[in-house]
């Protein structure tokens, strides 16, 4: 399907929970976390359903983020239900990878084509500091496991305050060099402002090539990740929240105040 600006959406994301196993500095910014109650969120059968319809409409891409997807309780089983579904051609999910060497095989078993993991230093004091208290050896067994059962290309998200040229983003390329691993830097975004940055050797942040929609863990359908706009499936249905998504997807981003990485994903 094509919006108004003649770009071709092919491209689902989908937040199926707002918690994470870790706690980055700047992702979580407020002193309080406040998860959504478990009655709002999404369940299998309806993030299937919208799947469905969305794959119907020419979506062939999709990809499972958070929060940490791996957190979902049965996460294997509803990557096996999506990737059941007709016209599912493309299946990832981004990862921190702490609960990845255990989830690698099952998932890849289940349909998962591929992983992005979420890496900004490869110094294990300050994986520690930035994560609140994460092990990045959970992290290369992750790796390392997601390499064993074949869930390539495996790409990198490294986060960097302004360029890949920082020591730790330069550490970061020189270890995904080694381990036949592909790199993106992501210039740190100011959640507070809610302005949007671009990512070096990615797609994310390049409004003219843009071909995604998204899907909260609560069920909004969002047209861009630094806009607003949402449409809310359980109170328009599946079919009109894609719709609207479409017509209203602008065609920049702008701002977004009301959502944060762990409820809408990278
Ligand atoms: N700026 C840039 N990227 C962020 N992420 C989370 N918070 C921010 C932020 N403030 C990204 C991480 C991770 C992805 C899931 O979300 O890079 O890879």
């Amino acid at each position: 399907m094509f919006d108004r600006f003649n770009r071709k959406i092919n491209y689902l994301r989908i937040s199926v929970t707002d918690r994470c196993n870790l706690k980055c500095l700047y992702c979580i910014t407020g002193d309080e976390i406040k998860y959504l109650p478990k009655e709002k969120i999404l369940t299998f059968e309806q993030i299937c359903d919208v799947v469905k319809v969305a794959a119907a409409y020419g979506i062939s891409k999709f990809r499972i983020t958070g929060g940490e997807p791996l957190v979902r309780h049965d996460i294997v089983k509803l990557v096996k239900m999506i990737s059941d579904v007709k016209n599912v051609k493309d299946l990832s999910l981004t990862t921190n990878a702490v609960l990845l060497e255990k989830y690698a095989k099952p998932l890849a078993e289940a349909g998962l084509h591929r992983v992005n993991i979420s890496l900004d230093t490869v110094d294990p004091e300050k994986f520690r500091h930035v994560t609140r208290g994460g092990d990045l050896k959970q992290v290369f067994a992750g790796i390392e496991a997601a390499k064993k059962y074949g869930l390539k290309p495996i790409k990198v998200n490294c986060v960097v305050k302004q360029n890949s040229d920082e020591p730790d983003a330069v550490a970061v390329k020189e270890y995904c060099l080694k381990n036949g691993l592909q790199p993106r830097f992501i210039k740190q975004m100011d959640l507070e402002e809610g302005v949007f940055g671009t990512v070096e050797g990615g797609s994310g942040g390049n409004c003219e090539k843009c071909n995604r929609l998204r899907l909260t863990c609560d069920g909004k359908i969002k047209p861009c990740l630094f806009s607003d706009i949402e449409f809310d499936i359980k109170t328009i249905g599946i079919e009109k929240a894609l719709e609207f998504a479409l017509k209203s997807k602008p065609e920049q981003g702008g701002r977004n105040l009301k959502n944060i990485f762990s409820n809408i994903g990278g």
